[in-house]
């Protein structure tokens, strides 16, 4: 590890002592971040991890809505986000007033809501999802039709493995809805043993072609368990190091240079390191829209666990 960074994990540790903290980071983080944090996962494990954990401070290095999500489901903890530019820009393409809309419009669906959205809105919704429980989820559901928001590959990929009509909204990522069957056609044409995995936010024609469609926690698993000496990675570049860090003696490649979230890079070490000290960006929910949106997240968790 370079001098500078042991000189700020020194700091770090000392400062988690002073304010009771633990660090969550998401599997997207850079190498530098998942290394000093004590919990790595996808955005059920780190949500489920905030209500669990018991220390007063948790740093959630990861975009704006999982520090939310985290402060909602544990609001007597002190939750900072050590950069506030990392947003979500799919969280971004639904807002309240468009989900009232789209519920007179489908009054006979349950509206199910992506972990990826803002409060607000999961407090409109019947129940929240993640990419790992997206269709337990929905085949809990009594009602037969489910309006799907806001990630519209993601509800794609829910509809071609269940009987609800699924009706979705027309957000995306703007990271993985990048990657093309082209991409994929290479990758198969180069690497004809290898299996290709990606995540439920990239394309329909994408996910058709691929091995196994995955959460990031659930690429952790299969990489973990494959037979395969080679693995081809359609998901964000910060889940290389954990896979690579895990399985050193199989290799992993990502499937498209552009999988990189820029809002997943703002953090660093020194950012992590400086917001816990000045104990500043601490993420909050009005407590109308937090006990709502709570108990949608809640209702998820019930279903996964
Ligand atoms: P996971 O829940 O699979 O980690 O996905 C989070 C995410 O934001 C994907 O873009």
């Amino acid at each position: 590890m370079e001098e500078e960074n042991l000189q700020l994990m020194k700091r770090l540790e000392k400062l988690k002592k002073t304010h009771d903290a633990v660090i969550l980071a998401h599997n997207y983080q850079w190498g530098e971040v998942q290394d000093a944090a004590d919990f790595v996962g996808d955005s059920l494990d780190l949500s489920q991890i905030a209500v669990e954990v018991e220390a007063k401070t948790i740093v959630f290095c990861g975009v704006h809505f999982m520090a939310e999500s985290a402060s909602l489901l544990a609001p007597e903890k002190a939750v900072i986000l050590p950069e506030m530019l990392a947003d979500c820009p799919l969280a971004n393409m639904i807002t309240v007033e468009q989900l009232r809309e789209a519920r007179k419009e489908y009054a006979d669906a349950s509206v199910v809501t992506y972990i990826n959205s803002s409060a607000a809105v999961k407090a409109e919704s019947d129940i929240c999802c993640t990419s790992s429980n997206a269709l337990a989820v929905v085949n809990s559901l009594e009602q037969d039709r489910v309006l799907f928001v806001p990630d519209a590959n993601l509800a794609y990929h829910v509809s071609r493995q269940t009987d609800k009509e699924i009706i979705p909204w027309k957000g995306y990522c703007i990271t993985h809805y990048r990657v093309t069957s082209a991409e994929v056609n290479w990758a198969r044409k180069m690497y004809p043993d290898s299996p290709i995995i990606v995540h439920p936010e990239c394309p329909p024609e994408v996910t058709a072609e691929a091995d196994g469609v995955l959460s990031t926690g659930g690429m952790v698993k299969y990489a973990s368990e494959a037979k395969a000496k080679r693995i081809i990675v359609g998901t964000e570049m910060g889940m290389l190091h954990r896979l690579q860090k895990e399985n050193p003696q199989k290799e992993f490649l990502l499937l498209s240079n552009g999988l990189v979230c820029p809002n997943m890079k703002y953090t660093t070490l020194a950012k992590v390191v400086d917001a816990l000290e000045k104990k500043e960006n601490i993420i909050t929910v009005p407590e109308d829209i937090r006990y709502k949106a709570a108990k949608a997240v809640q209702l998820m968790l019930d279903v996964s666990n």
